[in-house]
């Protein structure tokens, strides 16, 4: 089948050719380290070298799952969290009859907990704990208070209804998943929390949810047989960030993305945050955000530049009444959703802002494999070319490790 193509525009950078041919050097000894290093760099290879077993064995589970359960609840944070729930989010739901998904330990609020708790404790429940290293407050926390919730309902039976993705060798997790029999899912070594969306990490709640994994999966080697368009929007990131262009909003007008930009913010935000260095990623939502944020865009300090993420054919659509009068009445909501997008952009251009707008046909899972892989691989080579390490993450482990001290 054809497919349309997801398209990248780059005509509205104010960068040209010559302004990035410097970057070429440094492209090319970035591109040499996430091929030949093996820190951090499982991602890369991943949608070539995928075990299919290990795919058929993430789609029965998930089916055993869909089985067992009315609310299967997924328990993770930052890296171990956020990458499901944005294709859970801007895929889902796919059928009406499958578990709804709820997310636990992604903060320390007794009420957010105490809440889900209740609206789901009547349910068949099946949980799924997501930590590599096995020992994160938030997940921790969330576990064992499902835990217990599990063995009240179900006594014994409950381990069959737990479900784990963590090292294969190392942590508390790991010993506990082996004690106690749980059927898991093992996150590779070379893969961070933050890359790790196309690991069981993503892939286990986006099959429970429905989402084909394996078209997630041809996206990502799709995506991945491409040269050039990640190292061009890696360049223009540094060019930029070097004209004084500190901070990146990625802007959507489908609410579908918000948590596919919450990834996109953990992404940069902890790959290139570091030794004074990044550029600090923000997202707006529109055109909710155009009446608020829209007047410190078009003139407020220009220390920004526009990734605009724009979905070209929507799921739905409707038909503007005619009492919404003239401009409106007759029309598609998507049509005037359009002419927002083709309204901002001739707005910015005005104000001399740079964007880059990344054209998705349509949000499907092959297309949100092609955009996990694009972004990665771009912020890896964005990181390298700033010269900080994008697979390390000191600044979180201090916060880990001081609130672990605090406790004590
Ligand atoms: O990307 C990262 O490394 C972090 O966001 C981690 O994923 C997050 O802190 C959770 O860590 P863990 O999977 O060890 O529980």
């Amino acid at each position: 089948m054809e497919r349309a193509e997801l398209n990248i525009d780059f005509s509205n950078v104010t960068v040209s050719e010559d302004d990035l041919f410097k970057y070429q050097g440094a492209l090319k000894e970035a591109q040499d380290f996430l091929s030949k290093s093996k820190e951090g760099t499982g991602w890369v290879r991943l949608p070539f070298e995928y075990d299919r077993s290990e795919l058929k064995r993430i789609e029965s589970t998930a089916a055993r799952i869909q089985e067992q359960c009315q609310a299967f609840v997924v328990i993770g944070i930052g890296g171990s969290y956020l990458g499901a729930r944005a294709a859970i989010e801007m895929l889902g739901p796919l059928q009406q009859d499958l578990p709804e998904i709820y997310f636990a330990g992604i903060n320390i609020s007794g009420s957010y907990h105490a809440e889900l708790i209740d609206r789901i404790k009547d349910k068949d429940i099946c949980i799924c704990v997501i930590s590599k290293s096995g020992n994160t407050t938030e997940p921790a926390i969330a576990f064992s208070l499902f835990k217990e919730l599990l063995f009240k309902k179900y006594g014994k039976e409950a381990s069959e209804r737990i479900y784990v993705i963590t090292d294969k060798n190392k942590g508390i997790l790991r010993d506990e998943t082996d004690n106690e029999g749980y059927v898991n899912f093992v996150i590779p070594d070379d893969i961070g929390g933050r890359y790790s969306v196309l690991t069981p990490v993503g892939l286990l709640p986006m099959a429970v949810a429905g989402i084909d994994i394996e078209s997630v999966l041809d996206g990502a080697l799709e995506e991945a047989n491409l040269l050039d368009r990640s190292e061009k929007y890696a360049a223009i990131r540094n060019e930029l960030f070097n004209r004084g262009k500190l901070i990146e909003i990625f802007e959507y007008y489908e609410p579908r993305l918000h948590y596919f930009a919450e990834w996109l913010k953990q992404l940069f935000g902890e790959s290139e945050g570091k030794e004074g260095k990044g550029i600090f990623p923000a997202a707006l939502e529109f055109s909710t955000d155009l009446h608020s944020m829209g007047q410190y865009l078009q003139q407020g300090n220009q220390i920004f530049f526009e990734t605009i993420l724009n979905v070209e054919e929507a799921k739905q659509d409707l038909t503007v009444p005619q009492s919404a009068g003239n401009f409106l009445a007759g029309k598609s909501m998507n049509q005037i959703n359009k002419a927002a997008v083709e309204g901002v952009i001739e707005a910015h251009k005005g104000a001399r802002i740079p964007m880059i707008k990344i054209d998705i046909p349509v949000l499907n899972a092959y297309n949100f494999g092609r955009l996990v892989y694009f972004f990665e691989k771009a912020c890896a080579l964005s990181g390298c070319l700033m010269g900080v390490n994008p697979f390390d993450q000191p600044g979180v482990e201090s916060y880990k490790s001081e609130m672990r001290k605090a406790l004590e």
